[in-house]
């Protein structure tokens, strides 16, 4: 590969570090390295300048270093760096807390702060059988996920979530009373559909028969991304979410949208909730809740759902539930700046913009001959590649490695799936040439 470097850190001198969802001996060969970042570009060790596509790990939608933001930071960081969180607050995360919950669709008043999406999920799940408990429902206490879903790391989330290489290792000691409902992806009837695909609005049905065999009464909530992104990026059927509100509804279950990624102009609204005109009862989010600068993740809550714990004496803890970095102090800074960033870009709108570029631009590749499958929605979009013989994920792999050290572009891949999440500001002119060197790695690579 053009600029693959002849040495580097030797893989020895790299070898302290156990890197997060990696391969950790194939990266410390020939590793790939960000030594900074500026609005929509990384910056290698070796100097070059390289376009971000993902934006980040799907959080920087707004780019890397946004002066704002940074400002922010700096100043909170001298002025309160950290404030204890339990029995004591500070402003900041109070307004913070204000003005998420205002941009949030409509009742959900409440927010509980935590440090990452997976942090989020654990906590939507608990407040979601705490509710049930202090409504005296406490028999419902089965959990429903879906197949490909991916809701972090944690044991909660890997629970609920449905990526086999991510709980396999863990299978026996994941936790009791979980089912999943079958995912939405299917080749043979909706390969490369324009974003959300007509087929597939029937398998929500599969609800119906958890509860048919569990009873309702058993069942405290059901948890799915919207638009499934780290698996691949499924935009839901026509319909789906709809009717899985509808019976949620009708079963007393909660319904948890895991916005970790869909929130936050993704898809061309604050929340996907209100894109799809579909409103759960607990929405997690994190990642451009603080445009990546500094973790942090929330659950929404409604009123309902809040009030319930608001029950008996008034000096009792009323969810035994927290983080020490719960509501930190610059993680707050972080997300205000973000938030009025946000606001006064009008990113959101952006994002909305560019969707018809991005769709038309990703679905060049429909008749490209190693690619199976083009997804969009939003700004998220997938295109997947024909597995290798015998190598499952490599192609993406090599895909991925071209496109760094050929082509200056940083994509993700998935395995096979190659995903891109462009800047809610992005310029046309960088989708296409993102999309241009896309297409020489992959007439490159067999
Ligand atoms: C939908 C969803 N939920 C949860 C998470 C976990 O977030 P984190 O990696 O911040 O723990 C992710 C991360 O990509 C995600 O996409």
């Amino acid at each position: 590969m053009k600029n693959q470097p002849t040495h580097s850190p030797s893989p020895e001198a790299m070898d302290a570090y156990w890197m997060p969802f990696t391969a950790n001996r194939d990266f410390k060969q020939s590793p790939r390295l960000i030594a900074s970042a500026k609005g929509h570009h990384y910056i290698s060790n070796d100097g070059r300048k390289i376009y971000d596509g993902f934006s980040g790990l799907w959080t920087t939608g707004i780019g890397h270093c946004h002066p704002k933001i940074v400002e922010a930071v700096q100043k909170q960081v001298g002025e309160l760096d950290l404030c204890m969180g339990f029995q004591l607050g500070h402003n900041k995360a109070f307004e913070l807390a204000d003005k998420l919950t205002n941009l949030a669709p409509e009742g959900f008043d409440h927010a509980f702060f935590a440090n990452s999406g997976s942090e989020s999920v654990d906590t939507a799940l608990k407040i979601a059988l705490g509710y049930h408990r202090v409504r005296g429902d406490a028999g419902r206490t089965r959990l429903i996920g879906r197949q490909r879903g991916y809701h972090g790391v944690n044991f909660g989330g890997i629970s609920v979530g449905g990526i086999a290489p991510n709980r396999k290792m863990f299978s026996a000691n994941l936790i009791n009373g979980v089912d999943h409902l079958p995912h939405t992806h299917n080749l043979e009837h909706a390969a490369f559909s324009h974003g959300q695909p007509e087929w597939g609005g029937h398998l929500v049905a599969e609800l119906e028969h958890l509860v048919a065999l569990h009873d309702a009464s058993t069942i405290a909530a059901v948890i799915v991304e919207p638009v499934p992104g780290s698996t691949g990026i499924l935009p839901p059927p026509v319909g789906y979410l709809e009717r899985l509100r509808e019976i949620c509804t009708k079963h007393g279950i909660l319904l948890i949208f895991d916005e970790v990624i869909t929130a936050f102009g993704r898809i061309g609204a604050p929340f996907a909730a209100q894109r799809f005109g579909v409103t759960p009862d607990l929405i997690t989010t994190a990642k451009g809740l603080t445009n990546g600068v500094i973790p942090m993740g929330a659950v929404l809550a409604t009123d309902t759902i809040y009030q319930a714990f608001m029950q008996g004496p008034e000096q009792s803890i009323e969810l035994f539930h927290g983080y020490t970095y719960s509501g930190h102090p610059v993680a707050a800074a972080a997300g205000l700046a973000t938030l009025e960033v946000y606001e006064q870009e009008g990113s959101f709108q952006q994002s909305r913009e560019l969707e018809t570029l991005f769709a038309e631009a990703i679905h060049q590749f429909d008749d490209h001959p190693t690619v199976i499958d083009v997804r969009n929605f939003g700004l998220m979009g997938a295109i997947e590649l024909a597995p290798r013989s015998g190598a499952p994920g490599a192609r993406g792999l090599d895909a991925h490695k071209h496109c760094f050290w050929d082509e200056d572009l940083v994509i993700r891949n998935g395995m096979d799936i190659l995903q891109f999440s462009p800047f809610l500001n992005s310029k046309p002119e960088d989708l296409e040439s993102m999309f241009d060197a896309v297409r020489r790695v992959l007439d490159q690579i067999s």
